[in-house]
């Protein structure tokens, strides 16, 4: 009597305890984990009346800029999206919840009796062959109900009608939005898990109930991430629920923070990776610094969203489109979402053509959805290298600072033979520029990138780096225990409080998360003083998902980087094709030089590199390195990509 009831109590034990139970994330799983979406399988593309109207937006602002969309080429192009963001809100009915539109500013939602939808708004656009976006927050209260008081277009009413935010009525306001009403898009902010503290003078101000905060962006140890995330996981599934055809797109708002950078992937579609961009220089690059690290967590139905473009305004406007070119060049390299933020009804040709530069939205929306790596950086210039589907690549040269520089490009940085031509097409001018061999230069006046599709001779023949397909790879785990503000964002003045404060330190982006071409840190790869050009770089504890596509064999040079804080530990480095283990490297140190891994795929669709940490003496990050990683033979010397 006595052993079922101990096995009994063990078990209970195990269920209480979920930490005992969890499943080892370094096991491989043989498959390709991440959702696969019907929707955003290259980056989202379209307009939003954020940037362009914040909360003045009105029905006539909303329909001129699809009209312009569709008239003028850019619908075609791939701008399909026209999104409401905040401010289109009256009121949660409290008869049964159901949320108000303003039908002072959205006229065709009103419908006799008082009620009103989106229905016929939404039809409107299909009919465009536009596909429509709404606003929400995870929290009860909103953005623009904390930011924008002075705002016309605020939820009115009593606290619970001012509630309008997706807290408590998630699966009611999703079957709202994506059955009742039609829409195919959500963004989902987080300012009411964020900003709505109890005390706080914006709660006591208004009369709005507190919400103690899940996130802090100043910091990562007060920000409840198992809560965030699970809350936007119930978003996801209620809008698979409403949107069974998986043709919809969950935008997550969390501004980078709640380390979003680990579990986005695997719940929307696209995720902020900064606060909000403003029409300034340097805040652009520090949103484009948020998400330009971070190429192998964005994939086709995954992307690093640096915020919605600012081109038309600012320091982006009609008078320097030096800067609009370069910030859309930046946008399109890195694969991020492609949102014009602008009156598009009064667009100056000028501002057109940037929107409008189909191969460099071809870049963008590439079919095999490898994001931009960093093949050079410094504060001053920079070099993107993309990988495209026709073998070729696409470059973004980048001057950051205000002095002209010079740039060398060279053929390892594109991962071409130095020998063989290479040739370059400037994507503004069009023009093809003679060919080079090994390297060529060009200077660039302050605040100039120049954009390149590049033709060459891979320097592998008969495969690809791992580094050049970032698309076909998946973080399933990444090592990071102590998530860490991300140091190589710039830091611009701030924008509420310029110089007043102590400064505006970037949102968490995911420092230590797995990098292409670099370090988790962001140092060269480099294994007993041999440095490489090319690899993966991943802390130890990591688990990293990779398509094969039909190549023969993986190769890779494997060892303990020279930059690890941990010093210690030792670590093994194990490769698994679909599940079953294929190669291991053996006890590996700080200080050994690198041991080459080469398996034999035998027909595996999928791969795991695994790192573990064996007997473990200190939980230092221990930084490993996957050298000169590559699918080689067979598949993998015809194809860049696969979509
Ligand atoms: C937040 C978001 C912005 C915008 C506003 C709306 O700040 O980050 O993109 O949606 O809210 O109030």
């Amino acid at each position: 009597m006595h052993l079922p009831t101990l096995s009994l109590s063990v078990l209970a034990l195990a269920l209480a305890n979920p930490a005992a139970a969890a499943p080892d994330p370094l096991a491989p799983t043989g498959r390709w984990s991440p959702p696969e979406h019907a929707a955003a399988r290259t980056p989202p593309m379209g307009w939003s009346s954020w940037n362009a109207f914040r909360t003045e937006v009105d029905e006539a602002k909303v329909l001129g800029a699809a009209q312009k969309l569709v008239d003028s080429g850019l619908a075609k192009l791939g701008y399909r999206y026209v999104n409401v963001d905040d401010g289109w809100w009256l009121k949660r009915r409290s008869s049964d919840g159901k949320l108000m539109i303003r039908t002072r500013i959205f006229p065709s939602a009103a419908i006799a009796g008082g009620d009103s939808s989106f229905r016929p708004f939404t039809d409107r656009l299909h009919a465009m062959g536009l596909k429509a976006g709404l606003y929400s927050d995870i929290g009860r209260n909103a953005c623009s109900q904390a930011y924008d008081l002075h705002s016309p277009n605020l939820p009115e009413g009593t606290t619970a009608e001012r509630e309008v935010g997706l807290y408590g009525h998630v699966d009611q306001d999703t079957a709202l939005y994506f059955r009742d009403w039609g829409f195919d898009y959500l963004k989902v902010d987080a300012c009411g898990i964020n900003v709505y503290a109890p005390g706080a003078p914006v709660v006591l101000q208004n009369g709005y109930r507190p919400f103690p905060p899940l996130i802090d962006q100043a910091s990562i140890n007060r920000t409840d991430v198992a809560q965030v995330r699970s809350l936007y996981a119930t978003v996801a599934a209620a809008v698979r629920r409403y949107r069974p055809d998986g043709d919809a797109i969950l935008a997550l708002c969390t501004w980078g923070s709640a380390d979003v950078r680990r579990w986005g992937k695997d719940v929307g579609q696209m995720w902020r990776t900064s606060q909000d961009i403003t029409p300034h220089w340097t805040r652009m690059l520090h949103s484009f610094d948020s998400a330009s690290t971070r190429a192998l967590y964005a994939r086709p139905g995954a992307w690093n969203d640096p915020d919605m473009l600012f081109i038309g305004q600012g320091d982006f406007d009609a008078q320097h489109l030096t800067e609009a070119r370069t910030h859309f060049a930046l946008w399109a390299i890195i694969n991020a979402p492609l949102f014009i933020g602008y009156d598009l009804r009064q667009a100056p040709d000028s501002l057109m053509k940037i929107w409008g530069n189909a191969d460099i939205v071809r870049v963008n929306q590439d079919p095999g959805g490898h994001q931009g790596v960093i093949a050079y950086a410094s504060d001053d210039v920079q070099t993107i290298v993309k990988t495209l589907s026709n073998g070729h690549k696409a470059v973004v040269l980048l001057n950051r600072g205000m002095a002209p520089a010079a740039i060398n490009l060279t053929a390892a940085q594109l991962k071409f033979a130095p020998d063989a031509p290479i040739t370059l097409r400037d994507l503004w001018s069009g023009r093809t520029l003679s060919p080079f061999n090994r390297e060529t230069a060009f200077t660039l006046a302050p605040r100039e990138s120049r954009v390149f599709e590049v033709g060459g001779t891979r320097r592998l023949s008969d495969g690809m780096y791992l580094s050049e397909v970032p698309g076909d790879v998946n973080v399933a785990a990444d090592g990071v225990v102590a998530p860490e503000p991300d140091p190589v964002v710039h830091r611009m003045i701030g924008q509420w409080s310029g110089t007043r404060d102590t400064g505006e330190r970037p949102t968490y982006a995911g420092w230590g998360g797995a990098q292409a071409d670099a370090t988790p840190f962001d140092q060269t790869l480099q294994v007993a003083g041999r440095a490489y050009d090319t690899g993966l770089g991943v802390l130890a504890q990591s688990r990293l998902e990779v398509r094969a596509r039909g190549a023969e064999r993986f190769e890779a040079l494997v060892g303990v980087d020279d930059s690890t804080r941990d010093t210690y530990d030792a670590v093994e480095f194990l490769v698994y094709g679909d599940g079953r283990l294929l190669g291991r490297s053996g006890t590996m140190r700080f200080g050994m030089a690198a041991r080459p891994l080469r398996v034999e795929l035998r027909g595996a669709r999928v791969i795991e590199l695994v790192t573990r940490k064996v007997g473990r003496v200190t939980d230092l990050p221990l930084v490993t390195t996957w050298a000169e990683a590559a699918l080689r033979g067979g598949a993998a010397s015809i194809t860049g990509s696969g979509s």
